[in-house]
């Protein structure tokens, strides 16, 4: 009996889910149903234009898509085009991927005003995602950025970076358009505790610095290490790298480029200024209490910026029919078994990725936790597959009108990028308007 299974997100959590299904002793069938017309989540959407080499970890995910056991459903949304229960009738296992997208909240006063961004929209506008906006406002000249994470740090560099120097990537014309309007001469990175606990990856951090049109400045007050940073960084490879990097500029001077990222330590965010758009930041200085954590000091800056970038986490939503846990913002589960409220498995359901664990770690760790996801499906639903019929699904999409795009869909959209980054001298160019890309992917 072949064991049919639905990943419900197309991310790289949900791709890999699929390749360790195949790659199982248990004959399976899979699809994979994606609310964008496109596949792999964050990796397309959420790594930065500028990272061209991290992308290629898409032709291993192609390589995934394109076998015979697995489908790709993309343009299909769970709980709007198709529901658990719809699901259930159509496939023996449901795993869920869905990854984060949204911002978490701060949760300080004047964060909802204009010119206030959550990092993960301004990301999403400048990966092309096709549910934001096609502009940005970018005349800020002096911008804060909150969190020391590598999502502050890719935030900083391309609001810092000049237009030209983010042209050989895939960005789309309205985002160079958007780029080229940008005024920014300074960015201020805020960390709320020391420099031991920056969460930047080592190599990202040293990037920083590569830019020729980009002092970066460790500011040297705040920039405080005590013993239990010493510890931290004693027992973290990454954290003691990332010490040692910003230990060497600390106090550099500026060597005189158009454009600057400051790294502020031991500054915590507590009100963004202004009152119908942003107009500055205050900041308490805070002190290291010799655990890791930070208390406030009392000591008051106000910092004259025109935008504040909020990159102080993604976090996951809610999806209809199945619990959350709205606290940590995850799909309650036991390394992968989804629990109902009382704590028990609710068998048949599963789930992976940032959507699992919470929204922290690169994209290899996703496929470790398909591992441990897929080892407990195979095990848990083999014996009770039933016959079904793959082609149900299909019929049941084509009467509600759901224009499906599937994997050779896909690949058309995929080599029309292709193309028009060969025309432009580019590995590609995106297309970012969701009627152009079904257009493309549905044209011949
Ligand atoms: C800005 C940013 C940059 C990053 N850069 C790097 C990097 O350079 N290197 C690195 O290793 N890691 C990077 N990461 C981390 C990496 O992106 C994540 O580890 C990884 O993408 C998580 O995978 P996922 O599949 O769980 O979630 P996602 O990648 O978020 O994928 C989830 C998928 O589910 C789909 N979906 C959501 N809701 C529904 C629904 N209702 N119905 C159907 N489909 C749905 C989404 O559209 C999406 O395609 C970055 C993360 C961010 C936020
Ligand atoms: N190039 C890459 O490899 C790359 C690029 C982007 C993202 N990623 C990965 O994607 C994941 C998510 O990245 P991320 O940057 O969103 O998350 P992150 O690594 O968890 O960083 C979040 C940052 O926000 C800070 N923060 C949280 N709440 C705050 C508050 N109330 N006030 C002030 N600061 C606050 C945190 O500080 P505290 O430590 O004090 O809580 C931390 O510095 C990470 O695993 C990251 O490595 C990788």
């Amino acid at each position: 009996m072949t064991l049919r299974v639905a990943i419900v997100g197309g991310g790289p959590a949900g791709i890999y889910a699929a390749d360790l299904l195949t790659k199982s002793e248990t004959d399976v069938s899979v699809d994979i149903i994606e609310r964008l017309p496109v596949p792999f989540g964050l990796v397309r959407y959420g790594v930065a234009p500028d990272h061209p080499r991290i992308k290629e970890i898409v032709k291993a995910l192609q390589r995934v898509l394109a076998k015979p056991e697995v489908r790709f459903l993309g343009n299909v949304e769970y709980g709007v085009d198709v529901k658990l229960e719809d699901l259930r009738e159509f496939y023996d296992a449901v795993v869920v991927a869905t990854g984060a997208m949204s911002d978490r909240a701060l949760g300080i006063p004047g964060e909802d005003l204009p010119g206030s961004f959550g990092a993960a929209d301004f990301v999403s506008w400048y990966d092309a995602h096709p549910d934001v906006p096609r502009t940005w406002p970018l005349e800020a000249e002096h911008v804060a950025v909150l969190g020391v994470g590598n999502v502050a740090l890719d935030v900083a560099r391309v609001l810092a970076k000049k237009a030209e120097e983010m042209l050989a990537t895939d960005i789309p014309a309205n985002v160079h358009e958007g780029l080229l309007t940008k005024r920014a001469t300074d960015v201020h990175v805020f960390a709320r505790r020391g420099p031991a606990y920056a969460k930047f990856s080592p190599l990202e951090l040293r990037e920083l610095a590569h830019s020729p049109n980009v002092d970066v400045i460790v500011h040297p007050e705040g920039f405080e290490v005590d013993e239990a940073s010493m510890a931290h960084v004693a027992a973290n490879k990454q954290a003691k790298m990332v010490l040692n990097t910003l230990s060497n500029w600390v106090g550099r001077e500026p060597t005189g480029k158009a454009h600057r990222i400051h790294l502020h330590f031991l500054e915590q965010p507590v009100e963004i200024l202004g009152d119908d758009g942003v107009t500055g930041l205050r900041t308490e200085r805070t002190s290291l209490v010799g655990d890791g954590s930070v208390a406030g000091t009392g000591e008051i800056t106000d910092w004259d910026v025109q935008a504040v970038y909020r990159a102080v986490g993604y976090r996951s939503t809610s999806l209809p029919g199945l619990p959350f846990d709205d606290r940590v913002a995850v799909i309650p589960n036991d390394g992968g078994r989804v629990l109902d409220l009382d704590g028990e498995s609710i068998p048949g359901t599963y789930v992976t990725g940032w959507i699992k664990r919470g929204p922290v770690g690169l994209i290899g760790h996703t496929k470790s936790d398909a591992a441990e996801t897929v080892a407990h499906l195979v095990a848990e639903t083999t014996a009770t597959a039933t016959e079904r019929d793959p082609g149900a699904v299909n019929a049941y999409f084509a009467e509600r009108g759901v224009d499906v795009v599937e994997f050779a869909n896909w690949e058309r959209l995929d080599q029309h990028e292709i193309t028009l980054g060969e025309v432009a001298g580019r590995a590609r160019v995106k297309v970012g308007d969701r009627e152009e890309m079904l257009r493309v992917a549905h044209a011949g």
